[in-house]
């Protein structure tokens, strides 16, 4: 776990003082947000390039962050990574050594790197990881190879490592687009200070999955469902979008519960079947009903992973939270309000 207070390196000024700073030094270090998806994604036209098969839309989490610190070295023969204060080998280096190597290959750099990642909340606990790690790698990355990125391209390099990471990359509500490699990116539609949700996470596990998003994306063009789930996400992210820049949660909800389930009954009935949820989830989901008719303005949505985000005004946060901790199963919650972008801190 990190220390909780991010230093105030928003400011634009800043901010170009800290890139001009990491090429001088070939290190930098990045924060990022973890985002929720309200509208998901789920299946790829492309999977090499994480060319989506639908748009989506989601919410940074700004209590919640990994800190990133790429350092280009001439002394290391081949990258190193270290999560959470642990050396990480295998797929997990490999990943992040492609990703680093397009930053390698537009720098024409040829040294390698260390990379050190720690983060605030737990991985594999149902909080898309991968979305806040590749944001952070992405602009860290950048910034230490001396490359100018602004959002946009930050954006795409992101999504080249895990596609729920170009959302993370701007800040507050963001909609990431579907296309070629060049304009499917991700922007913001909203600031974080436009809206005050809270997404609470409750957890029922913290077990890793057995097949991650990846590996599931790959599986989604196996469920008859899939075509007809890319056919509704257009009207869907239409309505999410109106009801979120109108601040209408009762419109929003329904919408994003809707969404979720159709992805789920994608990737039930996909093959071999993917189910993600556990006993706890569906407590929760017939909860969120429950709470729902004694008036509390509650809505469900879950990834690939059995907890569940509870999303709901802040007014209304507390009552939820504890209401949530009394069901039998439910390990802890995780609060969060809207996040800035991904952005370098030092
Ligand atoms: C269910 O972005 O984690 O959370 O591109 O393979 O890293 P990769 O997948 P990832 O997929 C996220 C799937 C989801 C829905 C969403 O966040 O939109």
């Amino acid at each position: 776990m990190v220390d909780n207070t991010l230093p105030d390196s928003s400011s634009n000024k800043k901010q170009l003082h800290l890139w001009e700073q990491a090429a001088r030094r070939q290190q930098a270090t990045a924060i990022a947000h973890p985002n929720i998806a309200f509208i998901k994604y789920w299946g790829n036209e492309d999977d090499g390039l994480r060319l989506p098969a639908n748009p989506s839309l989601s919410m940074n989490l700004g209590s919640l962050y990994t800190k990133t610190t790429v350092t280009f070295d001439q002394s290391l023969p081949n990258d190193t990574l270290t999560i959470n204060h642990q050396a990480v080998t295998g797929p997990a280096l490999k990943r992040v050594t492609t990703s680093l190597d397009l930053i390698r290959a537009e720098a024409s750099l040829q040294l390698a790197a260390h990379i050190e990642s720690e983060s605030n909340f737990p991985i594999g606990s149902g909080i898309a990881s991968s979305a806040a790690a590749f944001a952070a790698l992405s602009v860290a990355g950048a910034a230490a190879a001396g490359l100018h990125m602004d959002e946009a391209a930050l954006s795409r390099l992101a999504r080249r490592g895990s596609g729920s990471a170009s959302r993370s990359v701007p800040a507050g509500y963001c909609r990431w687009d579907t296309g070629t490699d060049l304009i499917s990116i991700a922007t913001s539609i909203a600031p974080p200070e436009y809206w005050g949700l809270r997404d609470l996470v409750v957890i029922v596990s913290q077990e890793h999955k057995a097949v991650g998003s990846t590996g599931g994306h790959q599986l989604a063009q196996t469920s008859s469902l899939q075509a007809a789930r890319v056919a509704g996400v257009a009207k869907r992210l239409q309505v999410c979008q109106e009801a979120l820049l109108a601040r209408d949660l009762s419109t929003m909800g329904p919408i994003i519960e809707e969404d979720a389930i159709i992805m789920h009954a994608v990737m039930m009935s996909s093959r071999p079947p993917l189910y993600y949820w556990n006993p706890t989830t569906m407590a929760i989901i017939q909860a969120t009903q429950q709470w729902r008719s004694e008036g509390l303005g509650v809505y469900f949505t879950i990834d690939a992973g059995p907890n569940v985000h509870l999303i709901c005004e802040a007014c209304q946060a507390e009552a939820v939270i504890a209401a949530a901790r009394k069901i039998p199963g439910v390990k802890d919650v995780i609060a969060s309000e809207p996040g800035g972008s991904a952005r370098l801190v030092a």
